[in-house]
C-alpha cells in the first residue's frame, strides 16, 4: 500500500481526461443537465446530494482513514449532529466528561429533542463496563470518545473501549481532530466511525469550516448519507476544494507542529512557573502506553495544555501578552494560537463539571503551529516569565 503522503498528494477524483488540469477545477454548479428524464448527463444531479469537489475530498478522507466512506459536512457540529441523530436517537449514550465544549453543549441540551441520554464519565475505562450492562430501557448505542481529549489531552485505549462497546451493542465514535488522520486512525483499533472537525488540522490554514466522518460499515454510510442529504448541512463546493488542497500537505504540517510541540512541552514540563503539563509526546504523561500503541512513531501531536502558577489572571495574562501565540479559538492551523478553555472554548461547561474533567481556570491550551521551534520556545519561556505569579497557590 502507498503511503500517508502519496495518498495524501494523489487521493480524490481521477485527473479530469477531458482538459489534464493538474488541480481539479472547482464546480459551483448547484445543478446538473440531464439527457432524459431521470437520466443525468454524468453521475451528479444536484449539488446537495453529491457535487465532485466534496467527493473528491470523501475519496481522499477514506483513504487517509483506512475507510471505505467518507462523508463530509458543513461543519464539526454538523457531522457530530448527523451521527448523533443517525445512530442515537431514542437511545443512550456514553461521553467522556473531558471533550470538546460545543459536543458537550450539543449533547446537553439539543440531542434531547431526538430521545438522547447522556452518560458523562470522566475513567470511560471503568465506568464503561457498568454502564453497557444496564437494563433494556437505558440501551446504549453509541460511547463517543476524544483522544486525546480536548483540552486535557488524556488518552483512551480504543480497542479496548471497543471490544467493550461492541460486546454490549454500541457503536463507538471518536472525534479524531486533535491527531488528524496523520498520527491516528481509530478504525484501524477498532473504531465505527472516525470524525473530524476539518476546520482545524486537515485544512490546517484557518480559512474553512467543515466537518468530516469516515467509517466503513455499508449500512451506518446510508444512514448517515441520507441524513447528509436530507438535513442539508453539506460543505460548498470552494470549502471542499480548500479542504482538499490543506489536505495534500497534512503529512509536512503535523510532524512539524509535533516536534515543536514536543520542544514546548519539555520547556514547560521543567518549567518552576507552570504547575503541570498535558502532552502526550511526553515520557511522564499518565498514558504515554497508549500514544505509542495508537499514534504514529508514538508522536504527540500539536496541542499542548498547561497549568500556569498564578491562577486565572496570569492564565489570562500569558494569553495576551504572548508574541508569537495568538490569542484565539480553534487550533491545527499554521499560526501557534493559545486560549483559556475554562473562559472560552469550554465556557458552556458548568464549572463543576469543567473542574471534575480537570478544566481548571488556570489552564491553557496552546495549538502548535509551524513557526521555527527556537522562537517558541524562547517566546512560552519569556511571556512565562513576566505573567506567571510564582507562588503557593490552592486547588
Ligand atoms: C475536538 C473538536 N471536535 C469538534 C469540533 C467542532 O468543529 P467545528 O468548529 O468545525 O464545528 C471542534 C471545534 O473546535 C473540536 O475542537
Amino acid at each position: 500500500m502507498e503511503g500517508f503522503g502519496t495518498q495524501a498528494v494523489r487521493s480524490g477524483l481521477p485527473r479530469d481526461a477531458g482538459t489534464g488540469a493538474l488541480v481539479e477545477p472547482i464546480f459551483l454548479a448547484t445543478t446538473f443537465a440531464q439527457q432524459h428524464v431521470g437520466s443525468p448527463t454524468g453521475s451528479y444531479i444536484y449539488s446537495r446530494s453529491a457535487n465532485p469537489n466534496r467527493e473528491s475530498f470523501e475519496k481522499a478522507i477514506a483513504a487517509l482513514e483506512s475507510a471505505e466512506y467518507a462523508i463530509a459536512f458543513s461543519s464539526g457540529m454538523a457531522a457530530t449532529a448527523a451521527v448523533l441523530q443517525g445512530l442515537a436517537s431514542n437511545s443512550s449514550i456514553v461521553a467522556m466528561g473531558s471533550l470538546y465544549g460545543g459536543t458537550h453543549r450539543y449533547l446537553m441540551h439539543l440531542a434531547p429533542a431526538f430521545g438522547v441520554k447522556v452518560s458523562f464519565v470522566n475513567d470511560i475505562h471503568t465506568e464503561l463496563g457498568p454502564l453497557l450492562s444496564q437494563g433494556s430501557d437505558e440501551k446504549v448505542t453509541v460511547v463517543w470518545i476524544e483522544s486525546p481529549s480536548n483540552p486535557t489531552l488524556s488518552l483512551v485505549d480504543i480497542k479496548s473501549v471497543a471490544d467493550m462497546a461492541h460486546a454490549g451493542g454500541a457503536h463507538v465514535v471518536v472525534d479524531n481532530t486533535f491527531l488528524s488522520p496523520y498520527f491516528q486512525n481509530p478504525l484501524k483499533h477498532g473504531a465505527d466511525i472516525v470524525l473530524h472537525s476539518v476546520t482545524k488540522y486537515i485544512n490546517g490554514h484557518s480559512d474553512v469550516l467543515m466537518g468530516v466522518i469516515a467509517l466503513s460499515c455499508p449500512e451506518i454510510r446510508k444512514t448517515l448519507s441520507f441524513i447528509q442529504n436530507a438535513a442539508g448541512s453539506v460543505p460548498s463546493p470552494f470549502d471542499c476544494w480548500l479542504a482538499h488542497r490543506g489536505l495534500k500537505t497534512l503529512h509536512l504540517r503535523a510532524p512539524a507542529a509535533s516536534r515543536n510541540a514536543l520542544a514546548i512541552a519539555k520547556s514547560l514540563d521543567t518549567s518552576p512557573l507552570v504547575l503541570s503539563v498535558n502532552y502526550p509526546g511526553l515520557d511522564e504523561h499518565p498514558q504515554r502506553r497508549i500514544a505509542l500503541l495508537q499514534h504514529r512513531d508514538g508522536l504527540g501531536g500539536g496541542m499542548v495544555s498547561f497549568r500556569i502558577r498564578g491562577g486565572r489572571d496570569a492564565a489570562a495574562k500569558f494569553c495576551e501578552s504572548s508574541k508569537l501565540f495568538t490569542l484565539a479559538e480553534s487550533l491545527g492551523g499554521l499560526e501557534s494560537l493559545c486560549e483559556i478553555p475554562a473562559a472560552m472554548t469550554h465556557n458552556a461547561m458548568p464549572k463543576e463539571a469543567r473542574e471534575a474533567a480537570g478544566i481548571y481556570d488556570d489552564l491553557i491550551r496552546l495549538s502548535v503551529g509551524v513557526e521555527d521551534t527556537d522562537d517558541l520556545v524562547r517566546d512560552v519561556l519569556e511571556t512565562l516569565k513576566v505573567t506567571a505569579i510564582n507562588k503557593k497557590i490552592s486547588n
